[in-house]
């Protein structure tokens, strides 16, 4: 890896569920353009899905379906590091190394843990210490920017400041990462209008079969006084240039059957690659294993010289 020059990019991608479009424009697509610029970590958050998902034929099978995902989009294992993060043990131990140098009142802090809190669940210890395995997954590869949603910032700001409390109290040791906010990646509408969220039962997905596109395209609300089917074009808009769909919509104003078939179609030409490199990828299901474990041992390298400094820091070697 040609790293020496090239600052660190990391995320991390929890294996919940079918990815859709709102996540491929909204996340996924710019992990793909990034991979030159940057040195590259993309790992599978198993230990952190574990929060909420506990049956173990359902994890391991959505570990798999997500590598799958990754991959499907063009993510190119030769340029970027992928694996699993409960490959690298190291990360589990550094996390426990952080909880003991964080308060408990800090951790209460946290958005996702009040979130919860109002919504009167009962907090598991794993989802209260979330972002500490968070900041170790961040800091453990001296990652420099971390692209992320809004949602995730403060989980990146939370890694910061554990550094900052590590260096002030061990000597530096640590690089303070910068969170890559998406600011200019529009929030992908679903067939109902509101954001597309798999929490919503309103998205096209990713890797969609004609039907399931078809059904869900009809089904887009058209709600509209000026004969121009907002939602319907809002979702055109991540497939075919704005100036070619003005004409369109101009020409087709109040059909909205033919605009939704117009973009039924440009979904479909999207889709059909990303479907069938998918379903190549799914027959071969021992060279997706052998990529995730070529990349644990490479995340593996620098975890186990950066815990060498750690443990040699904190008094334990
Ligand atoms: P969901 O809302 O479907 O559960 P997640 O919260 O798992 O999606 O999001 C995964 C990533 O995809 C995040 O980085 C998030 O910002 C992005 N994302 C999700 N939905 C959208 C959307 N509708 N438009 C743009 N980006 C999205
Ligand atoms: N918490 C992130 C999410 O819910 C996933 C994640 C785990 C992550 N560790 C990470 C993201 C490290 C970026 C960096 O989406």
């Amino acid at each position: 890896m040609s790293s020496k020059y090239k600052k660190t990019l990391l995320s991390g991608v929890k294996p919940t569920g079918k990815p859709h479009i709102g996540n491929y424009f909204g996340a996924m697509k710019q992990l793909v353009e990034q991979e030159d610029s940057y040195r590259g970590f993309v790992f599978i958050a198993d230990y952190h899905a574990l929060t909420t998902l506990q049956n173990a034929k359902e994890l391991r099978q959505n570990i798999i379906d997500i590598a799958l995902d990754y991959l499907a989009i063009g993510l190119d294992p030769e340029k970027t590091v992928i694996f699993k993060q409960s490959d690298v043990p190291e990360v589990t131990e550094l996390a426990w190394i952080f909880n003991c140098i964080t308060t408990v009142p800090y951790l209460q802090r946290a958005h996702a843990y009040k979130d919860a809190i109002a919504k009167g669940k009962e907090v598991s210890v794993g989802t209260f210490e979330y972002p500490m395995l968070m900041a170790a997954d961040i800091l453990m590869y001296d990652a420099d920017v971390v692209p992320v949603g809004q949602d995730q910032k403060q989980h990146v700001e939370y890694a910061r400041d554990t550094a900052e409390k590590f260096n002030r109290i061990f000597g530096d040791t640590f690089k303070l990462p910068e969170p890559l906010i998406l600011e200019n990646v529009a929030v992908v509408p679903g067939i109902d209008g509101q954001k597309m969220s798999k929490s919503y039962n309103n998205t096209i997905g990713l890797f969609a079969e004609p039907e399931e596109i078809q059904k869900a395209v009809m089904g887009i609300v058209t709600d509209s006084s000026s004969g121009v089917p907002e939602n319907v074009l809002a979702i055109h808009k991540l497939f075919r240039p704005e100036a070619e769909l003005t004409a369109l919509y101009e020409a087709n104003k109040g059909k909205y059957k033919v605009l939704k078939e117009a973009l039924l179609a440009d979904i479909e030409v999207f889709i059909a690659p990303l479907r069938e490199k998918r379903k190549k990828l799914v027959s071969d299901e021992k060279a997706v294993l052998k990529i995730l474990a070529e990349g644990a041992e490479k995340a593996r390298v620098v975890a186990q010289e950066k815990m060498k400094v750690v443990r040699e820091k904190v008094g334990v070697n």
